[in-house]
């Protein structure tokens, strides 16, 4: 049956109040976009940052999965192993694995500098093993310290409601500003197929047109 507006009642069509319904099958983010535009000293002992130029693709998925899959980001999962090392072919194209002192890997970083110096910050975390015991920001000073190496006028980066609901603070506490809000409707990863269906269950899956009265 085809849902529109006139068939719903106005808890999810209030659009007087904001209130705008997706279909279902779509997650929506509040989306916040945040800037430095100086290094913060002292924010922390930075991490061990490697470049990597060619990532080894089965090893990047997985890194980038287990970083990411509970949060749903698929893109990793979307991408076949030759499109993973034509995207990092791209010299714009940074990404960084973090080490600790002992050497083992503790999380991953991904820039794009672009043509006009501005640097976005496209992917950052650690592995879900280790957040929460302040390497957090051992990790931003390590990526901070690479990117502002390079000159930028300013370093940018945005975060989802679909993230964690502390890295707006983490990313104050980090030096980074906000300067833009909106939001972001996309395919649910686990309807889509890029994630499985038990990935990050804090975010309801939602696949079935609701319609009152009908279960
Ligand atoms: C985001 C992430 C890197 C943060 O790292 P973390 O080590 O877990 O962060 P912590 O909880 O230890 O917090 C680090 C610092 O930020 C501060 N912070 C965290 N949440 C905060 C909040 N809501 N308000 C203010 N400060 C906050 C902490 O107080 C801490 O500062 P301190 O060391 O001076 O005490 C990590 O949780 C992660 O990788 N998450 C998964 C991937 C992800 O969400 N990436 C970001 C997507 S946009």
């Amino acid at each position: 049956m085809l849902v529109t507006e006139g068939t719903l009642p106005d808890e999810v069509t209030d659009l007087a109040s904001g209130y705008r319904r997706v279909p279902a099958g779509k997650i929506v983010n509040a989306v916040t976009w945040m800037e430095a535009r100086a290094p913060v000293p002292g924010l922390a002992r930075p991490l061990a940052m490697t470049r990597i130029t060619k990532p080894d693709t089965a090893s990047y998925r997985a890194t980038f999965l287990e970083i990411g899959a509970p949060w749903l980001w698929d893109r990793a999962a979307e991408m076949s192993d030759a499109e993973i090392a034509t995207h990092f072919s791209d010299p714009r194209q940074h990404i960084y694995y973090a080490h600790d002192e002992s050497s083992a890997h503790v999380g991953m970083v991904e820039l794009r500098v672009a043509e006009n110096s501005e640097i976005e910050i496209t992917y950052f975390g650690l592995l879900p093993s280790l957040t929460g015991r302040g390497l957090g920001k051992r990790l931003m000073a390590g990526a901070l310290g690479q990117a502002w190496s390079l000159g930028p006028s300013r370093i940018w980066l945005h975060t989802s409601s679909i993230d964690h609901h502390s890295v707006i603070g983490f990313y104050r506490a980090c030096g980074f500003e906000p300067y833009a809000a909106g939001f972001e409707i996309t395919d649910d990863p686990r309807i889509k197929g890029t994630l499985p269906r038990d990935c990050a269950p804090q975010i309801p899956l939602i696949e079935t047109e609701w319609m009152p009265g009908v279960r």
